[in-house]
């Protein structure tokens, strides 16, 4: 899998105990086959359940209360001839659906800033671009988040392109943007009404 990828960074490098636990504790994990093969898989955490210096609510400093209430896509892979058929999204949709289903308000995952396909398919779903963080060990990670009780509303008439690099996303984040769509050249970003 890891072969497949434009860089190996694109995929934090998860222990098996994180898969079990996640089956075990801390959520769920959705899996697709196809003739008996697990041929992709998506990983759901629930932020009451994650251990605490794991629930992605702190990467943004949510409250404690709602702390307990965050729904986490942490992980997703879909073999390459699989690819392009649609399968992210599927077990995106899955696992936002399993999350609704637990009562989670906010949903927040991370991604590569140069994984393109997996960002698009994460701001399909409503999720947008909020931080720039090193995060699994030094990793480059931005951070997407859903506040399904209603989010900020955002400036369209002073959204601009902001390329995906460490500078320029911290220095928009710092500015009050966030990410709303890929562009060419990188990423929309507009600023939060409030
Ligand atoms: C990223 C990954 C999970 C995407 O899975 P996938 O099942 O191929 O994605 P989907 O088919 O659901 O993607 C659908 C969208 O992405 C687009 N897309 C898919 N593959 C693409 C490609 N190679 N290049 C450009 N766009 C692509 C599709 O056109 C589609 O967009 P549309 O709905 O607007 O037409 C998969 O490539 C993968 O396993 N990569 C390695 C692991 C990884 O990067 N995981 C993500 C960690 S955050």
């Amino acid at each position: 899998m890891r072969s497949t990828l434009p860089d190996p960074s694109f995929l934090a490098d998860d222990p098996q105990e994180f898969f079990a636990a996640h089956i075990e504790d801390w959520g769920c994990i959705g899996g697709v086959e196809d003739d008996g093969e697990l041929i992709a898989f998506g990983v759901l955490g629930f932020g009451a359940q994650v251990p605490a210096d794991e629930n992605f609510g702190r990467l943004i400093g949510l409250s404690p209360d709602r702390l307990a209430t965050v729904g986490q896509p942490d992980g997703v892979a879909v073999l390459g001839q699989y690819r392009g058929k649609g399968l992210q999204k599927l077990l995106l949709r899955w696992r936002l659906d399993q999350a609704r289903a637990k009562g989670c308000r906010d949903i927040l995952s991370t991604c590569e800033p140069r994984n393109r396909v997996s960002l698009k398919n994460m701001l399909s779903f409503g999720m947008r671009v909020v931080k720039f963080d090193y995060l699994f060990g030094g990793l480059p990670r931005v951070v997407l988040h859903k506040d399904t009780a209603g989010d900020a509303a955002v400036d369209m008439a002073r959204a601009a392109v902001v390329p995906v690099t460490p500078d320029s996303l911290s220095q928009a984040f710092a500015r009050g943007e966030v990410g709303v769509e890929l562009a060419e050249g990188g990423l929309l970003m507009a600023p939060t009404a409030n």
